[in-house]
């Protein structure tokens, strides 16, 4: 089977290419890299000892596309490509429209025009919005998130659930991420942001390794435990492997047609506090920080409801929290840079 992944060059998606390589996928990627690497596919070709294909192109670009999806036989598409800094949204929301939604317009009237009809979409626990209380359950209605990027992520949800009505050929899944930190055990591929990382994760390894001073905790006084804000990290290999089981599945129902969404996640809520101290145990490491004012936009806590993932898609996120802090750490100090 072929899968075309958009986006693989990126930090989720160049997970889930060792996934697919390992497992005997062909792949080809197809990505701008605005936010990532070649170095990071070919380190994805020195893990796998497999080749892959790699296009360089922009998803809002139909015209590329077209050629894309006549060169290659293409079964099935995971797509990924997108701008994901949700403050950043608040700031260029035109341009995070474009790339999020117009970018997947383009893509499904591509697929649409070469007749392949399995989808695989990164959407986000932010489409639950601010008003559903934890855990997220896929049952519950889509919420209205404030920011543009969390709000491009409904929109395509939504158009997803109107392509597959008038497509009966079409099948698709919405996969939910929560919080993906860690990296490949090798230590060769892993979270590479651009310029200050906004995820918690990055920061902590960033100062551990002596790029940055301290790290700012956003807010002590919230609603949780310890006054910090809780969510649900998940290993980014467990989250590879979720888009393996979804791209199985589709292929395997004979007569599916629809859209359905899957909480990826442990199902189970973190504190701030507990990851830097998790990863000071797992790591040895000491982290400097100190706590500040919250910062716009923070939900207090939030997690998920992983049972549906495990039910249809026989799919668990299995990897500890120390395993997430030492493939981390092996990232970053190998690479103190990224791929730079
Ligand atoms: N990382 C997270 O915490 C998280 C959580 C929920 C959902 N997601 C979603 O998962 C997906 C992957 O996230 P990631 O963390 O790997 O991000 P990433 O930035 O590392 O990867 C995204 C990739 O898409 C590429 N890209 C961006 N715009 C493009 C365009 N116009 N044309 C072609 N390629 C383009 C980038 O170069 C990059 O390689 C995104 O859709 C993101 O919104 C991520």
């Amino acid at each position: 089977m072929t899968v075309l992944v958009t986006g693989g060059a990126g930090y989720i998606g160049s997970h889930t290419l060792v996934c697919l390589l390992d497992l005997g996928y062909e792949v080809v990627v197809y990505d701008n890299l605005v936010n990532s690497s070649v170095k990071a596919l070919r380190r994805v070709e020195e893990i796998t000892g497999k080749n892959l294909e790699f296009v360089e192109g922009d998803v809002t670009d139909s015209g590329a596309l077209d050629d894309l999806f006549a060169k290659y036989s293409i079964d099935a598409v995971i797509h990924f490509a997108a701008l994901k800094a949700v403050g950043e949204s608040s700031q260029l929301p035109l341009q995070y429209y474009e790339t999020n939604v117009y970018g997947s317009l383009c893509l499904l009237n591509a697929m649409k025009k070469a007749g392949v009809n399995h989808f695989v979409y990164s959407s986000s626990a932010t489409v639950y919005g601010e008003v559903n209380p934890s855990p997220y359950v896929e049952t519950m209605e889509l919420g209205s998130p404030s920011s543009p990027y969390g709000a491009s992520k409904v929109m395509v949800e939504r158009i997803l659930a109107d392509a597959v009505r008038v497509n009966p050929k079409f099948r698709a899944i919405s996969l939910r991420y929560f919080n993906p930190i860690g990296a490949h055990p090798s230590g060769l591929i892993g979270e590479d942001p651009l310029g200050v990382p906004n995820n918690l994760l990055p920061f902590i390894t960033q100062v551990a390794v002596g790029v940055r001073g301290n790290l700012s905790v956003f807010g002590g006084d919230y609603p949780t435990a310890d006054g910090t804000c809780v969510r649900d990290y998940l290993h980014v290999m467990d989250l590879a492997e979720g888009h393996v089981a979804a791209i199985d599945w589709l292929a395997e129902q004979s007569n599916f047609n629809g859209v359905e969404a899957f909480n990826l996640g442990t199902g189970t809520g973190v504190s701030v506090l507990e990851i830097i101290a998790s990863f000071e145990a797992a790591t040895c490491q000491k982290i400097n920080f100190e706590i500040v004012e919250r910062r716009a936009g923070d939900l207090p806590a939030f997690w998920a409801n992983a049972e549906k993932a495990d039910k249809v898609l026989n799919w668990q996120a299995k990897r500890s929290l120390s395993e997430m802090m030492e493939d981390a750490w092996r990232w970053q100090s190998k690479n103190p840079n990224g791929f730079s």
